[in-house]
């Protein structure tokens, strides 16, 4: 990459320093380099080439998204340190035309209409996963999250219900996902040189056996599907095996092997670490759960998901969750192709920027007291989708968002509409890395308290009893 004389004020820190802080601590290092510079500053992080500059202005973010297909190319480095997962046929892994029509094919089993149809789904796995766990007993809120996160993601992208394929499949995918669980088995990613195959107990002679066993497991689903088609199948594999791009060519078994496991890769984590902060929150800050359960309450027994989904103060939790704790940090990378400006700045041909969702989340002119959780600031104004991003923007805007919203605010309301919920201490939990993303450090430890049909009966007895 071509090095630009002068770049928007980089930070002085030797490049090694700012390397181990990025990936020990992201949260922290970012913060301190806003606290100099708030808008633009460049940085010497790992995983991004030798330098980045990063734009956490909505201003500079709008001048980024409106221009990226035309000014940058979108395939960075971080994107390439995800080809071991994702394979070189990964919407992840292609840029310009080709990242144009696949995603142009990827699309439509997305789209909001389709997802409604998996409302059902969501609620019986919620319900089927916390029928399991027992009253008193702590649990790891972002443990069982995840459990109902790949299990949406097998029944409703897969197909996969039951059977030996399946509960192998769920097994190999927790494991091979769990290579993210540390910032230092992370760092296998980052660094090619810690990429040696020295049997199957190191790390990555490890996560290539798992990956293995993964693939022979997807390619024998896809070719059963293939050999035995159903007309009447609404998973999303199933759909993609149908469509067909502007020539007519469907999808081939490499391309649905590497979409699919795109898909659990942007999927799994992510909507599990959502969905884990939202009980945090929800639970930490006791008027915010009666609220919400007033709201919940008042669309009486079972309410269509539909109903659920368009409530206004759920939507607002939802939304500050994904604002103070976004789940991704930054939309993917961004080189610039030909020179422009950002913010006054003018970056040459060559230069890596990204947008940190994470720091314009969290700017005080934006959301004041924005270490706070307040989901009134979503009813009180609007905020631009340069302001409030937790699902990226532009050409590689999130494909499934609208899966996301839409399991995030089922699964909480189920939740909390069945279940008294603890925090299982008064804690508060932190950001920490995990792999490309930020989870909640600690797992949000919690306990079911009671059932709300007891607190219910608890409550009718004793106003019987005071009468
Ligand atoms: C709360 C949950 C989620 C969050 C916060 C999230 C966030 C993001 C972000 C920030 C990006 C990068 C956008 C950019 O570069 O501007 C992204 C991309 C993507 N996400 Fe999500 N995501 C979530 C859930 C999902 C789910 C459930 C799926 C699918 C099952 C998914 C599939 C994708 C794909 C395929 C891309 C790449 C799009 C492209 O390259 O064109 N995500 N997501």
């Amino acid at each position: 990459m071509k090095k630009q004389t002068q770049l928007p004020n980089t930070l002085t820190t030797p490049s090694f320093i700012q390397k181990l802080q990025w990936i020990a601590d992201p949260v922290k290092y970012m913060e301190n380099a806003a606290q100099q510079y708030p808008d633009i500053f460049t940085a010497r992080v790992v995983g991004f080439g030798d330098t980045i500059v990063f734009v956490n202005h909505p201003q500079g973010i709008q001048e980024i998204f409106a221009n990226d297909r035309k000014k940058f190319a979108t395939v960075g480095e971080i994107n390439k340190i995800m080809q071991p997962f994702l394979g070189d046929y990964s919407l992840l892994m292609l840029d310009g035309d080709h990242h144009k029509s696949q995603r142009q094919l990827l699309m439509p089993p997305f789209h909001g209409e389709r997802i409604r149809a998996y409302g059902e789904l969501i609620n019986n796995l919620t319900k089927k996963v916390f029928s399991k766990l027992q009253k008193d007993l702590p649990f790891s809120a972002r443990n069982v999250m995840q459990e109902i996160s790949l299990l949406v993601i097998l029944q409703a992208i897969f197909g996969l219900y039951e059977g030996e394929r399946c509960q192998k499949l769920q097994h190999l995918l927790s494991l091979f996902l769990d290579a993210f669980r540390s910032p230092i088995i992370s760092s296998i990613f980052f660094f090619s040189f810690l990429q040696k195959d020295l049997g199957a107990w190191s790390p990555w002679g490890n996560f290539l056996r798992q990956r293995e066993q993964i693939n022979e497991l997807l390619y024998a689903e896809i070719a059963e599907r293939r050999e035995h088609p159903e007309k009447d199948r609404i998973d999303i594999l199933s759909l993609l095996m149908s469509a067909r791009d502007e020539t007519g060519k469907p999808i081939t078994d490499q391309q649905l092997r590497d979409e699919l496991i795109t898909l659990i890769l942007a999927g799994y984590e992510t909507t599990a670490s959502a969905m884990a902060w939202g009980l945090y929150w929800i639970h930490h800050l006791p008027e915010t759960r009666e609220k919400l359960l007033q709201e919940l309450d008042s669309l009486g027994d079972s309410p269509d998901s539909m109903s659920i989904f368009r409530l206004p103060y759920l939507t607002a939790v939802c939304n500050e969750t994904l604002r103070i704790c976004p789940v991704v940090m930054f939309s993917f990378p961004k080189i610039v192709q030909e020179n422009v400006k950002i913010l006054g700045y003018q970056l040459e041909s060559g230069t890596a920027v990204v947008s940190s969702i994470y720091l314009t989340h969290h700017r005080k002119d934006l959301y004041p007291q924005p270490k706070q959780f307040k989901p009134e600031r979503f009813l009180e104004r609007q905020f631009s989708p340069y302001e409030f991003l937790p699902f990226g923007g532009g050409v590689r805007r999130c494909l499934g968002e609208a899966l996301a919203l839409f399991e995030m605010k089922l699964v909480l309301a189920t939740i909390l509409s069945r279940y008294q919920l603890a925090l299982v201490d008064n804690q508060p939990e932190r950001l920490q890395r995990r792999g490309f993303t930020l989870a909640p450090a600690r797992g949000v430890k919690m306990m079911i308290t009671g059932q709300r049909t007891d607190r219910e009966s608890l409550m009718t007895m004793a106003t019987t009893s005071a009468l």
